[in-house]
């Protein structure tokens, strides 16, 4: 057991992470086709003086349109989850545990961040996902869409920090918790195709390449079959 979460597993975690997001991407390429770009417009903007005028483009400043948007509604939200996501994404790149392995079995590492810099960015993720657990708890508009499939997804997403901190400071046994932790990886990596956490790369589908009223950038190429 214990060999086969330190080796073969990381290999299928790995594998099903790379080959399963691809298919998912695939699916919806299968799933959609071209459509025209457009840019539907949110009717930001003051009035028109003259009331038979077709609304224009936008005259409110980038800087009022963002106070109108998530940004500026709930800027306490959007700045969690951008240090969340931020170091959920990059620390695990630049830890030197992390490199160190990758030394070992192919000579080939990524620099690594000071350990202290690592810690602080996993402290970063791990509080993040307690700002997310307690906004769920004790928001009552939150808690009402949350199931537990949603808690549990948190917490795949966050006990690879956990128990990477809890190894990293020799916390309990060492041998245990970094087996915990190789196994909270993998689990990770493997539950981003089949969970919501397929997200990864469906926000950028979504916001990206679907054509609809939210469309971010160009507005979009591809509409649902
Ligand atoms: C799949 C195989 C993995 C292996 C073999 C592995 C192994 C390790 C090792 C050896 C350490 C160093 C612990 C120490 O300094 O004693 C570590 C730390 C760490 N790992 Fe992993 N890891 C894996 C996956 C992951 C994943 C998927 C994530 C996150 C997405 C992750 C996040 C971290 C973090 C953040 C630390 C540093 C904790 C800190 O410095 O506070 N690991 N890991
Ligand atoms: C790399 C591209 C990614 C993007 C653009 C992205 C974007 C988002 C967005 C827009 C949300 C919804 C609103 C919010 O909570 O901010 C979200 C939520 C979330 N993301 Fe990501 N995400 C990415 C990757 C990941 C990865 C790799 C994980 C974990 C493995 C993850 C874990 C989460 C979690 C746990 C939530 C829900 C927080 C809650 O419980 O409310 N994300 N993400």
């Amino acid at each position: 057991m214990y060999d086969f979460i330190r080796g073969p597993l990381v290999w299928v975690a790995f594998l099903v992470f790379i080959f399963g997001t691809a298919y998912q991407v695939y699916r919806f390429y299968q799933l959609s086709r071209p459509k025209e770009r457009y840019r539907l417009r949110i009717p930001f903007g003051k009035p028109p003086k003259d009331p038979d005028e077709a609304p224009g483009e936008p005259t409110l400043t980038w800087w009022q349109q963002m106070r109108l948007s998530v940004v500026g509604v709930n800027p306490v939200m959007v700045s969690v989850t951008t240090l969340f996501h931020l170091a959920l994404v990059l620390t695990p790149f630049f830890v030197l545990g992390h490199n160190v392995l990758l030394d070992l079995a192919w000579q080939i590492s990524l620099p690594s961040l000071p350990e202290a810099v690592a810690d602080g960015l996993t402290i970063v993720v791990i509080a993040g996902g307690v700002f997310f657990l307690l906004r769920r708890i004790f928001l009552a508009r939150v808690r009402a869409i949350s199931t537990v499939y949603d808690y549990v997804v948190l917490l795949i997403a966050t006990t690879p920090f956990i128990t990477g901190f809890l190894a990293y400071h020799h916390f309990f046994d060492y041998d245990t918790v970094i087996l915990l932790h190789i196994l909270a990886g993998e689990i990770m990596l493997m539950a981003v195709p089949f969970t919501k956490l397929v997200h990864m790369p469906y926000f950028f589908i979504n916001r990206f390449v679907l054509v609809h009223e939210n469309t971010l950038g160009a507005g979009g190429s591809r509409t649902w079959r």
